[in-house]
Order: C-alpha cells, then structure tokens, then sequence
C-alpha cells in the first residue's frame, strides 16, 4: 500500500512551556517539545517521570498549568479531546467483547459517520495482517493479536497523531519484539506521527527516528538513538540507555581540539566536540564495548587512553558478548564487554590487565561530578542489565 493513501499525512506537535502541577505534586516541570509531522517519536523514562501525564495533556485528558499544544499549528490547548486529531492506544486494549473484530475496528468510524466502515475496517485489519480473523470475537484472539486489533482501531481513525503508551507492556518478551518491528514498519506505511512512550530503552532506540529521555518532568536530552547512545550529555542519559563507565577528575590541558583529564593519575584525552563542561572538576565516561584489555600497558596503542592497573574481578559470558568487571584501586569498577570473536577469554579472573580505548569514544558530561568521585550504581541500569541478559539467554536457548 503506497504512503499516505490508507490513512492522512500525520502532523506536527508543539509542546511550549508546558507545566503541570497536580495538587502537592509538580508532574511536568518545563517542556518544550517539537515533533516534525510523520516521524516515529519515543518518550522514554522511568516510571513516575511525566510519560502519561504528557500524553494526556496532548490528548486532552488533562489541562496543562501553563503553556501551549500546538497541533498541525494548530493551538488545541483549550479544545475538548474530541476535537483534536489525536488517538491513543493504552496498555489495556479493551475492547468490545460482544462484538466482531471487524465491528470492533468499524465502530469508530461508524459513531463519526464516516462513509465505508467496513472498507475501511478491513483495509485496517489487513494493516496489521489480521483481517483473516475479522468475524471472530476478542476473546478468540491471542494477548498480542488483541494488541494488533487496538492498533487497527485506532489507526483506522486516520489520526494526525497516534499516541502509544506502553502499548506493549503486557506482551511477553518475544511478542513485543516482534510487535516492535510490526509498529515500526506500520508507522513507516501510513505516514503518520507516532508519538511512543515507554520505560524500555531497547524499545525506543529499536523504533523511533528520534528519543527524548524524560526523567523527574524534564527532558534531559533529545536525539536520535545513535546520538544518544554515542554521546549521551548527562549522567542520568548514559546510565539509563545502556551502561557507562564514569569517572570524575580535574581539567588539566586544553589544546582547543581536546582537553585532557587526569583520573587516577592517568591523562584521559576527550575531544573538546563531545565535552559538555571543557574546564573544572567533570565526569567523564567511556561505553563498556569501547574497551580492550591488556596484560601490559606496553600492547596499548600510544594515543589511546588506558587506566589501571586493576584485577579482573568477574567474568561472565551471555552468548554474543563476555563481560568482565575490572576493579582499579581508587577508581572503583570498570565494566568491559568483549564481543565473542575469538575462542576462550581474554582475560581469566584475578588477572592483572590495563584497560584502554580510542580517545574519540570519551565523553564529558553536563553533570557535576560527586565529592567523594564515586559514581552510585543505578537502580535503572541494573533493570536493563537484569533485561538484557534475559533477553540474550531467549535467544540462546532460540538458537
Ligand atoms: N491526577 C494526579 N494527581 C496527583 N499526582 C499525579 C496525578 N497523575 C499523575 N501524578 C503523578 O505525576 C507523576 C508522573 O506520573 P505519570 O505521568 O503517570 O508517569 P509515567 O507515565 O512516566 O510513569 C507521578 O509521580 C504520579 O504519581
Ligand atoms: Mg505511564
């Protein structure tokens, strides 16, 4: 089905100066927000950080404190949800027991009087490649199916902007990667603005054109999923999409190109491009795959960064990859993923090994570094490690 036929162009969302204070409690902080028509837009965060809160105030559920919503240019602020161009797909897909799919899809567009229901239903349902199943009952249908249908009702709809929250949390892991493929390329098919918002980084970074990672009421930083990943700008971005290692010290040289750190009595290079703070104390952090071990600092390309040395403390091999956690004395614990090319370890536990990396993997962050320089683990990090090595050992056992 080519672009734009089955459903309308998508529009654009401009949130400005939003606020939102509930009684005793502050959910929306400052946010400021553009979403260019037909992209595939993730709000990411942890719960409790303003996700729902955002999408019903686009959709109308909520009156913001202060700001505006701009839909298509439109100013919606004070317009009831009915009258903006806007559908939303929640986690719990209710749907009409006692009716078909089919009716279910239709009925939309049966209330709004819109011509060819049914056309349009089945037009919907072979969206999402269930129309074989249309006269059957919801309760005839699987969790993930029943999601599809959701999908296709709210799709069917033609909205300017399609709001999913969580929509597929209450799928099984499997399921929801292979609906996060289905979303992804349904999105790319109708051309509408897709506005995702999930706690599950794997999620965002797999779907969306661009991700805004939201913690406490606030956007800490918006990109691409590259971007983000390569060069996260706070603490809080580069614990929560994947895992770093942060270290903090004091500026030393800056040559304009790079400024140099010392940490741990070693000089850090980063390029002045990806630091956020270029003088003072900083936190500066490298991603754990950027890494290589070595027995002697002899090995380690000259230019490259190196710390240690430390003891390898903890191996542990998940299928594609093998970790190793390397403790420096001062400096605390290193994280080391080696991808699996080469047979048997690179490092055998209570090894002694420096660690090292190209310069231009460093990063410097917005962040004040702690007093004491010790970075806390992350509850959040330790939930996506915890999810990460579920997920590799499916594949594993799918193998
Ligand atoms: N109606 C309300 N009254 C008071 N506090 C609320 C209300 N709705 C949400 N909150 C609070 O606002 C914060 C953000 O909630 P929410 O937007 O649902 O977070 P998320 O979807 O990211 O998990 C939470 O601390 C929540 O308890
Ligand atoms: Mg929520």
């Amino acid at each position: 089905m080519p672009k734009g036929v089955f459903a309308e162009s998508g529009a654009d969302l401009r949130l400005e100066g939003i606020k939102k204070r509930f009684p005793g409690f502050t959910a929306i902080e400052e946010l400021d927000l553009t979403i260019p028509a037909g992209s595939f837009f993730a709000l990411l965060g942890p719960s409790g950080c303003g996700k729902t809160t955002t999408l019903r105030l686009v959709a109308g559920l909520e009156e913001p404190t202060e700001g505006r919503i701009l839909i298509g240019g439109q100013d919606v602020t004070r317009t009831k949800p009915f009258q903006r161009p806007v559908n939303t797909v929640f986690q719990s897909y209710a749907l009409f027991p006692h009716m078909t799919i089919l009716e279910n899809v239709a009925f939309g567009l049966r209330r709004r009087r819109i011509g060819d229901p049914v056309a349009k239903a089945h037009e919907a349902l072979r969206l999402v490649e269930l129309d074989h199943l249309a006269a059957r009952r919801p309760a005839q249908l699987s969790g993930g199916q029943q999601q599809r249908v959701a999908l296709a009702r709210a799709v069917v709809n033609r909205p300017a902007l399609l709001l999913l929250d969580e929509p597929l949390g209450a799928l099984d892991l499997k399921l929801r990667r292979q609906m996060q493929l289905e979303l992804k390329s349904i999105q790319t098919e109708v051309g509408l603005t897709f506005v995702h918002v999930t706690h599950d980084q794997e999620e965002a970074m797999t779907m969306a054109d661009t991700v805004a990672v939201m913690n406490k009421g606030r956007i800490e930083q918006m990109g691409s999923p590259e971007i983000l990943y390569e060069l996260p700008a706070t603490v809080f971005v580069a614990n929560f999409l994947g895992q770093s290692n942060l270290f903090a010290g004091p500026v030393q040289e800056s040559s304009g190109e790079t400024i140099g750190v010392d940490v741990g009595g070693e000089r850090i290079q980063v390029p002045t491009s990806r630091a956020q703070r270029t003088s003072g104390y900083v936190t500066v952090g490298v991603r754990p795959e950027k890494l290589t071990l070595h027995e002697t600092p002899e090995t380690i390309p000259s230019g490259a960064n190196r710390l240690g040395p430390g003891r390898v403390t903890d191996v542990s091999f998940s299928g594609v990859s093998t970790q190793y956690l390397v403790e420096v004395p001062g400096l605390g614990t290193i994280v080391v993923f080696a991808q699996n090319t080469t047979s048997g370890p690179v490092a055998s536990l209570g090894a002694e090994v420096w660690v090292a990396w190209d310069a231009g993997h460093t990063f410097v962050l917005a962040d004040e570094p702690p007093a004491d320089g010790r970075f806390s683990d992350d509850a959040d990090t330790q939930a996506i490690a915890a999810q990460a090595r579920e997920r590799m050992l499916t594949e594993l056992e799918e193998a």
